[in-house]
């Protein structure tokens, strides 16, 4: 269930987006030039005063692979309240509304990513620890492998990844997102400048967003039809003499015995309902709400 047709009511929810994080109508309008409409994909649970919306909890259908089985869950995102009308229960009384929506529509278990874990324990969601796998690859690097740094803005590059997401394999047999790009491209807009480089590795048939960390190399995305080894990736990107970090699950990226660390960003995962997947593992961070 998209946001409502009429321009101005959907005009009303993304200036109450606005007025708690400014960068996320631009982002909005951004991932819409990339062909992503965020009114299409969330499900708006609104409060309205006069015309304006005061309160709001999005909900979006997240198509992932679990334990092998492809699965949706339910993920939550977009929560806010206007500055002027909080605590008065108009959150609690949207989310009372969404979880029932979830219940109804979409299945059991509904998840999100918060820096605010205790608002939502009361409403039965669960901290869920995500882990990064840490390496050492030791490779030649592939001369000529001629990797190249995608631009979304450009026509022919934005082609390119939007085909690819559309055909990718799931990371993980284990804990993985399906969805065809649009979550992608919606939280690569919203990462704006911090997003992770996006990389066409032609010989792979793989884009790989990475990030170097100085320490490390940490692969924060693949995709690919067919999911490369992490050997393959490392040597098509020039090598890693720092070590490798994934910030995936990476039973196919790297079935080998790795160590693991705590995942370092600033907002953790969270849990309603049966999700029960062993850990390691963790999911990437351009398919977060
Ligand atoms: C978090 C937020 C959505 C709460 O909205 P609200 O309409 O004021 O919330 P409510 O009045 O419905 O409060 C519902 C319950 O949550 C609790 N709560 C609200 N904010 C909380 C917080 N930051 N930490 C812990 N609990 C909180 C309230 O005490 C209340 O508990 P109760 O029903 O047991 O008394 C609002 O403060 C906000 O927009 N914050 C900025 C954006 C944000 O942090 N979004 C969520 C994280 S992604």
């Amino acid at each position: 269930m998209p946001y409502p047709a009429d321009p101005s009511a959907r005009a009303a929810i993304l200036d109450l987006l606005g007025s708690v994080w400014p960068h996320v109508p631009p982002s909005v309008a951004q991932a819409a030039r990339w062909g992503s409409e965020w009114c299409e994909v969330s499900t708006p649970f609104v409060r309205w005063d006069d015309g304006r919306a005061v309160s709001l909890v999005g909900v979006l259908r997240l198509p992932m692979r679990v334990n092998g089985r492809d699965v949706t869950l339910a993920g939550i995102h977009g929560v806010c309240t206007r500055a002027a009308y909080r605590e008065r229960g108009l959150f609690r009384s949207a989310i009372g509304d969404a979880l029932r929506y979830v219940e109804r529509e979409i299945g059991e278990t509904a998840i999100l990513w918060t820096e605010e874990p205790a608002i939502y324990e009361r409403f039965g969601f669960r901290r869920v620890e995500e882990r990064i796998a840490t390496l050492d690859v030791d490779v030649t690097p592939v001369r000529d492998a001629r990797g190249r740094r995608l631009d979304p803005d450009l026509d022919d590059d934005l082609a390119l990844l939007r085909r690819m997401l559309a055909s990718r394999a799931p990371v993980s047999d284990r804990l993985a997102t399906r969805e065809p790009g649009w979550h992608f491209l919606i939280d690569l807009a919203l990462h704006g400048s911090l997003a992770p480089a996006l990389v066409h590795l032609p010989a792979l048939d793989t884009i790989v967003a990475v990030e170097d960390r100085g320490r490390a190399l940490r692969i924060h995305d693949v995709i690919a039809p067919r999911i490369p080894d992490v050997r393959d990736l490392v040597a098509h990107l020039g090598g890693a003499p720092w070590g490798v970090e994934i910030a995936l699950t990476c039973d196919l990226l790297c079935p080998r015995a790795h160590e693991t660390m705590p995942h370092d960003a600033s907002d953790v995962l969270m849990v309603r309902g049966p999700l029960d997947v062993e850990p390691p593992f963790a999911l990437s961070s351009l398919v977060r709400c």
